[in-house]
């Protein structure tokens, strides 16, 4: 994209077990774009003759313009980006990043800030901290891991926040106290959740029974695409068949080919690239947050950063 950002790695460091802090300088110099917690960046990686484009929350102060940062999970079956930041990826190396985008942005009109965040899921949390913090809000991060060795940032949040950052490590026998965390809370006090998918059902379903208003919660979907069977897909406007491969989003297959279709978050949560459904004889396998059940029984969109299909005809407005 045009306001794509040449970064050299100037730090690697290892958080925790199996979580690696990146941090990315800008290699013209000069401040970087703002941004706000909560905002992620997609960074693109030249892999051998692949390119892997993730997008990864921002984890840095939004205050320092002199570099961004993100921290990866080693990820148990890795698409190729885990495995490559955490192998491959060397200090000096350059990588290309795309502008901050933010699609987890805090309500700053709220009395009070709960943040839970289970294992990687504390990344957009970390910037927005630093915010409250600055803005003198009142908020509390409860953080729920593996193991204390698996809690990065712990420290770091513990020396900064002291007794606002609870930390709940599951070795140790600790859960999240969710029943009584959403108990007589002030009013206008928003919720925020980033973590596995259960974890983040959990909290909003515990919040929901408990009574509180939908806008008052707030969930980041950390989503990769998900494999599947290959299939291919034939592009309207050139009659050109597209390939998809087992580990490859229709959005990755169409990116090899050439083909720059929009995308934000490439986690089927923002819309940005919904892709009209010209005809098909199949199954859309939608694997989105975006798209209501109406629409996914109607298949007339199509998310092609999360979306499969199984059959024998796709055809797409592209
Ligand atoms: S890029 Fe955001 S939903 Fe596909």
């Amino acid at each position: 994209m045009s306001d794509d950002l040449q970064m050299r790695v100037t730090a690697l460091v290892d958080e925790a077990a199996g979580i690696r802090r990146v941090r990315l300088e800008p290699v013209a110099g000069g401040p970087l774009p703002a941004f706000s917690g909560g905002a992620h960046v997609v960074v693109a990686m030249r892999d051998g003759d692949v390119t892997r484009r993730n997008p990864y929350s921002l984890c840095c102060d939004p205050e320092d313009r002199t570099g961004y940062e993100i921290a990866v999970a080693r990820a148990a079956a890795s698409r190729g980006g885990s495995a490559f930041i955490h192998e491959r990826l060397a200090v000096g190396d350059v990588l290309v990043v795309g502008a901050p985008t933010n699609l987890f942005q805090p309500d700053w009109r709220a009395k009070k800030h709960i943040l839970v965040a289970g294992g990687i899921g504390i990344t957009p949390f970390v910037a927005m901290m630093a915010q409250f913090a600055r803005a003198g809000l009142a908020f509390e991060l409860h953080y729920a891991v593996r193991s204390r060795a698996a809690a990065a940032f712990a420290g770091v949040l513990q020396d900064r926040y002291g007794p606002r950052v609870k930390i709940y490590a599951a070795d140790e026998g600790a859960r999240l106290p969710l029943a009584v965390l959403v108990q007589n809370q002030p009013l206008g006090t928003h919720l925020y959740t980033c973590g596995p998918e259960r974890l983040m059902e959990a909290v909003l379903d515990t919040a929901r029974q408990a009574g509180w208003p939908e806008q008052a919660l707030h969930a980041e979907h950390f989503m990769a695409p998900p494999p599947g069977d290959p299939f291919s897909v034939t592009l309207a406007n050139s009659g050109r068949e597209v390939a998809v491969g087992p580990d490859q989003s229709l959005l990755e297959a169409l990116e090899a080919a050439g083909i720059n279709p929009r995308y934000l978050c490439r986690g089927g949560v923002c819309g940005e690239c919904a892709t009209r459904v010209v005809e098909f004889r199949g199954t859309i396998l939608h694997g989105d947050h975006f798209l209501t059940p109406e629409e996914r029984a109607e298949s007339r969109t199509i998310m092609i950063c999360m979306s499969r299909f199984v059959g024998d005809r796709l055809v797409l407005d592209l």
